[in-house]
């Protein structure tokens, strides 16, 4: 059997040290940010990057995102230099914007999996900016989940279910921001949202003036953050619009999901709030960790109740569509 990996402070200068010193030898660090912890290896080191695929199982056709700790130094991974990238890296950076655009051939063709765009963000968390200035290179890094289930917002989710599988764990505490950052497309002749996340469409609106986004869009996903079933608990998740919609059947046990608490609390066998106020930001921060509770008691099902598709209920409501999307055949996702 082999090792678990061990869970270390990220807020100890020894340890980012030591974390670097992995990922320079083409290790795997998994690392917190401010959205969900990453699975981080060298950007520039093509077999590091591999590995991350395989401790995935990550389809080799789905990008990884570039982490960078200032906006210069990405300017030489990806063309930055359009007035919209630069308005957009002005307001969002460091923060939970992922820019997809025309790559630089400094980066490896693995890390785009063979596309012409990268998706490059500076990371809003001392310890990921840390350990990429120790490197001295940018950081390659997908969630540190296994693929397909719910990305990982504490340490322990990262060692739960990689633990074996990375070099280091660095712990830097419950993310901020909870959900992953918005993939906004440069390439196209207006930027579109690929993926929902921590900046919402009407913040970007607000820089760029229009922004598309087509969440349920058909054809082939140019972000597997597209794909119809993602960000997956094993527990059957369904999608409710009203707390009465629900009906247990007798026998069985049903979880729900709620953004605050709901009238008539009898009747579930677990019951996550989101937020007691209703903040969207609170929710966010939340999901992941209670999707990740309901999911581990042996519930039959789980249902959510559905949130208002404004700010980062947008995010949230795409997330949990995902989660519901019925499973294509074979094992479940994130069984790993
Ligand atoms: O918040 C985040 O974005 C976290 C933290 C660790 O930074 N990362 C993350 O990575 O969520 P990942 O790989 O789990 O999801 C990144 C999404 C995927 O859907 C991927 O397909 C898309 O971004 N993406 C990355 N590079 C892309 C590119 N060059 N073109 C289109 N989509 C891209
Ligand atoms: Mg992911």
């Amino acid at each position: 059997m082999s090792k678990t990996a061990d869970v270390v402070d990220a807020r100890k200068p020894w340890n980012i040290e030591a974390a670097a010193a992995i990922l320079r030898a083409g290790g795997l660090v998994a690392f917190p940010t401010e959205t969900v912890y990453g699975l981080g290896a060298d950007a520039l080191n093509p077999p590091a990057v591999a590995r991350i695929f395989e401790v995935k199982k990550r389809p080799r056709f789905d990008p990884i995102i570039v982490h960078v700790a200032d906006a210069e130094e990405a300017g030489r991974y990806g063309s930055l230099d359009s007035e919209a990238a630069k308005e957009l890296i002005r307001r969002f950076w460091p923060g939970p914007l992922t820019l997809v655009v025309p790559r630089s051939e400094l980066v490896p063709p693995i890390v785009t999996a063979g596309l012409d765009a990268v998706g490059i963000r500076m990371p809003a968390h001392p310890a990921a900016l840390a350990l990429i200035r120790a490197l001295g290179r940018p950081i390659a890094a997908p969630s540190a989940n296994p693929f397909g289930y719910v990305s990982p917002t504490e340490a322990r989710h990262v060692s739960e279910q990689l633990g074996t599988r990375v070099d280091l764990i660095l712990d830097g505490g419950r993310c901020r921001v909870g959900i992953e950052s918005t993939v906004l497309s440069l390439a196209d002749p207006v930027p579109r949202i690929l993926r929902a996340g921590g900046v919402t469409a009407e913040e970007i609106a607000q820089v760029v003036g229009r922004v598309e986004y087509a969440p349920h869009a058909a054809g082939t996903p140019r972000a597997p953050g597209q794909l119809q079933r993602h960000y997956a608990t094993n527990t059957p998740l369904e999608i409710i619009t009203k707390p009465d919609d629900a009906r247990a059947t007798a026998g069985e046990r049903v979880g729900l999901l709620a953004l605050k608490a709901p009238g008539e609390q009898s009747g579930w066998a677990a019951v996550e709030i989101l937020s007691e106020t209703g903040d969207l930001r609170e929710a966010a921060a939340n999901l992941f960790g209670a999707l990740r509770r309901l999911d581990r008691i042996g519930l039959d099902r789980i249902l959510a109740l559905a949130l208002p598709e404004e700010g980062l209920g947008m995010a949230i409501m795409d997330r949990l569509r995902r989660c519901a999307a019925r499973p294509p055949a074979g094992p479940p996702m994130g069984a790993a």
